[in-house]
């Protein structure tokens, strides 16, 4: 997909929806279907052609982005998952004028927002909700945003987010649970990050791309999001260079214009129907994906037996023999990213063998395992490691999604146990993964959703 100049539109003054069947996919009610279920008769080999969405940590660092333009910005391969809803939602409750322009299509004109100011009601239901520190920050000068609630993974503090604000000139307090954060003026400043992290260099460049004079950002991610916003906040007039590299060189510029851009696909989801592929010794092609972003995930399947062929934005797992065991340990890119360990720790439980994962990343990601132990999975865990030994084959059972990546993880393992596995609490799942009840019934499965209906907004829901 190619990304196109600047286009003239007219905005509607509120979120216009064009047909019933976008208003379904873009439901802007979070929480009407928390209590759904997904039923998984497992088994079935995956076979066929399934096509990745757009980038979920891409579409939920560009969407807050899109303030710092001075004209409207259109968005194309927006995921339909509730992160992008609520970040839409989020910026229309600002006062931002949002449309669907088609199916994955968004015209967002963030001008008319004139108030810094994120509340709670807002941002507890997203962790990415930090995102508006920063482009609210570079636009602003100041910005009130409430501290994301929750923690699925552990401690998530935000720590290096302040240090580098800091840097760049602003005060930061916190007060009443809202981080407030003031700078007179924003300066370029030299920032060095303890420890590798996305969330700080995407707020980092989102604060300094219009600040005065030269940001450099050492120990940068390098996450394929980052490179991402960096393209996009480019393509609106900013001078960004090294983004994928680990020093990132941000030269303030005085505005940012509007523009038409697409997100990359989703390097976690193609990942997953990889790995579901593999987990159902199947035989999937699995479109729409920058291959490059996927060569650790490609990398593991083969050494334990699986075969993967790529194309120039395709690719094809297939398994037709056994599969042996492997250790994993999770990196910041390009190492084996943290957001694949539960889905590829789901695989191995079928591995012959015994496999070692260490999760590098999270101090807490491991709580899908007692769930994937009610369904026969031999694992213990021991800190960050996680020791499996291979079973013939996983039993269906009733179980409940701690965290999104843990959710793509059940499923996963319901595709490939004996039985019918009954998964609860979804809407994690809903929150990274665009139509995956329709995907998978593409590639062969035996899943349906049992609606339940009462399901109400719950106030404990965190995004990742
Ligand atoms: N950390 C700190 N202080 C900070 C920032 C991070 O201690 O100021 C720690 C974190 O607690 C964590 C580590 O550093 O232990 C790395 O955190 P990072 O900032 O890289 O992660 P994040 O921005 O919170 C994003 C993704 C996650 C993904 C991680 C790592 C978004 C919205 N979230 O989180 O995505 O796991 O990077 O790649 O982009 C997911 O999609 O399932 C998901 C959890």
């Amino acid at each position: 997909m190619k990304n196109k100049g600047q286009q003239n539109t007219t905005v509607t003054p509120r979120i216009v929806y064009q047909n019933k069947e976008i208003l379904r996919r873009y439901a802007f009610c979070m929480g009407d279907n928390d209590l759904d279920k997904f039923i998984i008769k497992g088994g079935r080999r995956l076979e066929g052609e399934v096509s990745v969405s757009g980038a979920k940590n891409a579409a939920v660092a560009i969407i807050p982005a899109v303030i710092l333009a001075d004209g409207p910005c259109i968005l194309e391969n927006v995921p339909n998952i509730s992160d992008v809803s609520i970040s839409l939602r989020i910026l229309y409750e600002m006062g931002a004028q949002v449309k669907t322009l088609g199916y994955n299509t968004f015209l967002i004109d963030a001008t008319t927002i004139t108030e810094p100011i994120v509340p709670y009601e807002m941002a507890k239901h997203m962790r990415a909700s930090y995102y508006f520190l920063g482009t609210l920050l570079g636009k602003f000068n100041r910005a009130r945003v409430s501290m994301p609630g929750g923690c699925y993974l552990g401690d998530r503090p935000i720590d290096q987010h302040i240090k580098a604000f800091s840097a760049l000139g602003a005060q930061c307090n916190l007060d009443h649970g809202m981080i407030d954060i003031n700078a007179g003026s924003l300066i370029g400043a030299q920032i060095y990050f303890d420890f590798v992290t996305v969330g700080a260099t995407i707020n980092t460049m989102l604060a300094a791309v219009k600040a005065k004079g030269l940001t450099v950002i050492e120990n940068a991610a390098k996450e394929p999001h980052v490179v991402d916003l960096a393209n996009f906040l480019n393509s609106m007039g900013a001078d960004i260079m090294g983004a994928g590299t680990d020093v990132i060189k941000i030269k303030g510029v005085r505005s940012l214009k509007g523009t038409n851009y697409a997100i990359i696909p989703d390097q976690i989801e193609a990942g997953t129907y990889m790995v579901a592929a593999a987990a159902t010794r199947g035989n999937v092609l699995i479109k729409n994906v920058i291959p490059k972003h996927l060569e650790s995930i490609t990398a593991k399947l083969e050494k334990i037996g699986a075969t993967v062929e790529e194309f120039d934005d395709s690719v094809r797992v297939s398994v037709d023999g056994p599969l042996v065991r492997t250790n994993i340990k999770t990196m910041p890119h390009p190492g084996f990213p943290t957001d694949m360990q539960p889905q590829f720790s789901t695989l191995l439980c079928t591995a012959a063998g015994t496999s070692i994962v260490t999760e590098d990343i999270f101090n807490n990601r491991f709580r899908y395992v007692e769930q994937l132990r009610r369904m026969g999975a031999n694992i213990s865990i021991d800190g960050k490691v996680a020791v499996i030994e291979g079973v013939s084959y996983l039993m269906g059972a009733p179980v409940t999604v701690p965290d999104l990546r843990a959710g793509a993880a059940l499923v996963i393992a319901g595709l490939a146990a004996r039985g019918i596995t009954e998964i609860e609490d979804i809407y994690h799942i809903e929150r990274g993964y665009e139509d995956i009840e329709r995907k998978l019934q593409g590639l062969g499965a035996d899943i349906s959703r049992k609606s339940v209906p009462g399901g109400t907004s719950s106030s404990h829901k965190v995004a990742l």
